[in-house]
């Protein structure tokens, strides 16, 4: 995609600046994570795909829509329950699309077909509309998250090179452009697998880089006065599909003035752009800028020289004219810039000093001070990690990858609090696992998978299976297993109700009957589950473990733990009980008291000098949970990976806040 200060061209020099600072012989390749913080396009995290993990930032919508469904992918998104539907490749069946009944907000207010404005074709901007709403209605039956921004990181990708404009959404053009008349159609992308975790995030670089740590982190804000927003609002309107207020002779969408970027800002940006290098928590530092920006050489080499090592601070002027070898440049005095600054207490391999946040603990054994560092830098490959066999309401899965990022690498025992479906516990890697969960029926279950020989346990359940001849269309069988085993329970049984129940859930009543209905035509002990079972089963067998079915509370008073000890928490969650977490179960329900108990109990564990880390969400569908926000400031909150920006828009979609809290 063309775009206003995208850095394609000077990839080879950003490149060789990486090799000559960055890349001493103490830190590998294969470990190394690169933050894009201003990453518009995604091309500079892209070109280091290969080599490293990367992290991207914008905070523009599209852009983040662009890395998530392209950049940080490292394959072509399963679309198989959808092509044997629709009987062909998703991208053909879409470039198909084009019917006039489904023209929207872009045909009625982008084109002639309900306006003025000239920014594409009708027929262009009838087939946006419709591709864009047919991506929506799938979503729901048949996309995962990453096969939804696929195919919006595709529109996104085409809609340029349809559009009647000079290059931004700033204006279209008055006369047509032949470039308006090509037929709309998406591309396939090339996908980069490099088998490491990437992300992608929605935020304000100065509010990431508090949360995000890295080794190399790219800096490349914008540099005049000119908003992004203001150029590319089409882009992010088609990404949203919010049908925003609209206004002017472009039809721009409006943007909060937190939406607005104050790296355009004389007035601020150098208060700005301070705080950003003082709060960076990376060891390499490279920031591309122009001479023609609004700060000058020598303001951003005095907040380098004073936030990083003086000694490296080091700036290399690229003519513009070079760089952007197809334009003309009458000033042949403007520079690019590149700056280069180093900050060794975040260096991984040699630390030189104590690391921001670090904590002494005392180890158990030795009494010594032991110095904890942050290990978000440490990422675990996604490759290696187990899902668990019980598909547990709030179940960590998809967010382990960047979860156990900021595990400590030195935890000898963990306590998963809240077990769960033990998608935690499981995948952390240390010898010693302690699993509570205040549901005896979940605690059995778990028991029972880990400690029993996999071919007795398999052939238990099978026999269940044949017994009641469970399958995908047998209600029948499903229900008289589900009254005999409320008679009678035993964990095998169980767990056979669950694999053929509706999405797998644990539910049970107030008088404790598990009450969750047949899975009709989807639930089954499937090969998949077969294997993730076995698996289980052998993860457990490896490792000490101890069973408990203990209230939090009462918990902590019962066990003696060494000081190497991490206590993970995964509670309901006050404001999104049900599609995230199900407090209740036929269990104690979540209330603001048991909230503000867990509170009590996680100060009580610091305090007592063992570290703790709470998995929660702060915002959910425009409720937040103050409680918890209050409390954790004394903490850290890790941001997950979610598309957050303070937009009205936004609440329509309901976004949720994932977050962990830290107390190391
Ligand atoms: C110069 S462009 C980056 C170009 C990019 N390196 C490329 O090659 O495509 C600057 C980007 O910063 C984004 N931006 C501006 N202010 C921001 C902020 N406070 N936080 C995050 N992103 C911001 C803009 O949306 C724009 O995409």
């Amino acid at each position: 995609m063309r775009y206003i200060g995208s850095k394609r061209n000077l990839i080879a020099e950003i490149e060789g600046m990486v090799n000559d600072k960055c890349l001493s012989n103490n830190v590998k390749n294969n470990d190394v994570v690169f933050l894009d913080l201003f990453a518009g396009t995604g091309v500079v995290a892209q070109s280091f795909k290969s080599k490293f993990s990367i992290v991207t930032n914008d905070n523009m919508y599209f852009s983040y829509v662009l890395a998530r469904g392209e950049t940080i992918l490292n394959e072509v998104p399963n679309f198989d329950s959808l092509e044997l539907d629709i009987g062909c490749d998703v991208l053909d069946y879409l470039n198909k699309l084009g019917c006039s009944t489904r023209a929207g907000f872009v045909a009625n207010n982008y084109s002639q077909f309900g306006s003025d404005r000239m920014y594409f074709t009708e027929e262009n901007a009838i087939k946006i509309d419709h591709i864009r709403s047919q991506i929506e209605d799938w979503r729901e039956k048949y996309l995962s998250d990453d096969a939804y921004y696929y195919l919006l990181a595709c529109l996104l990708q085409a809609v340029p090179f349809v559009s009647n404009i000079s290059g931004v959404y700033g204006a279209y053009l008055k006369k047509w452009d032949k470039r308006a008349f090509l037929d709309l159609t998406l591309k396939h992308p090339a996908i980069i697998n490099n088998n490491k975790l990437n992300q992608a995030f929605n935020l304000d670089a100065n509010e990431l880089v508090r949360n995000q740590k890295a080794d190399i982190c790219y800096i490349d804000p914008p540099y005049n006065g000119r908003q992004y927003t203001s150029n590319y609002h089409l882009l992010d309107t088609i990404a949203y599909a919010d049908n925003p207020n609209i206004k002017g002779i472009t039809g721009m969408r409006e943007y909060s003035a937190s939406e607005k970027s104050i790296y355009c800002s004389k007035v601020k940006v150098h208060d700005e752009f301070e705080r950003l290098i003082a709060d960076i928590q990376a060891q390499h530092i490279i920031i591309s800028y122009s001479s023609d920006g609004i700060m000058s050489e020598e303001a951003i080499i005095d907040v380098l020289k004073k936030y990083c090592d003086p000694e490296t601070v080091h700036l290399k002027k690229i003519p513009y004219r070079k760089y952007k070898s197809k334009i003309v440049c009458s000033d042949s005095a403007v520079n690019e810039y590149m700056f280069y600054a180093q900050k060794p207490e975040f260096a991984r391999a040699e630390v030189l000093t104590k690391k921001k946040n670090s904590c002494y603990l005392a180890t158990s054994e030795t009494d010594e001070k032991h110095v904890i560092y942050p290990t978000a830098t440490k990422i675990k490959d996604s490759n290696t990690l187990l899902a668990s066999p019980l598909n547990y309401i709030g179940g960590k899965f998809k967010l382990l990858p960047q979860m156990l990022s900021h595990f400590p690498d030195d935890i000898d025992e963990l306590i998963d609090v809240f077990a769960g479906g033990l998608n935690v516990g499981i995948n952390v890697g240390c010898k010693k696992l302690i699993v509570n969960d205040i549901n005896h029926f979940v605690v059995d279950l778990l028991k029972t998978l880990g400690d029993m020989p996999i071919d007795e346990l398999l052939a238990a359940l099978e026999s269940y299976i044949d017994r009641y001849e469970l399958s995908k269309t047998n209600r029948e069988g499903f229900l008289r297993l589900r009254s005999d085993y409320n008679k009678n329970p035993n964990p095998i049984a169980l767990y056979a109700l669950i694999c053929y129940s509706f999405n797998y859930q644990i539910r049970f009543n107030g008088n404790l009957e598990y009450n969750n209905p047949f899975g009709k035509d989807r639930s089954s002990f499937s090969e998949k589950l077969r294997r993730k079972l076995i698996l289980f089963n052998q993860r457990l067998s490896q490792i000490d473990v101890d069973y408990f079915n203990l209230p939090f509370e009462e918990l902590i008073e019962t066990l003696v733990v060494s000081k190497k000890a991490l206590f993970y928490c995964d509670p309901p969650y006050l404001i999104s009980t049900g599609s995230y977490n199900d407090g209740n179960r036929g269990f104690k329900n979540w209330t603001p008291e048991q909230e503000d108990k867990l509170h009590t109990t996680l100060d009580k564990i610091n305090s007592l000098g063992y570290r703790f880390i709470l998995s929660n969400v702060t915002e959910h569908k425009g409720s937040k949970n103050q409680q918890l926000i209050e409390w954790a400031k004394k903490y850290n909150v890790v941001p997950l990976n979610f598309n957050y920006n303070n937009s009205s828009y936004n609440t329509k979609q309901g976004i949720t806040k994932e977050v962990i809290i830290t107390n190391f």
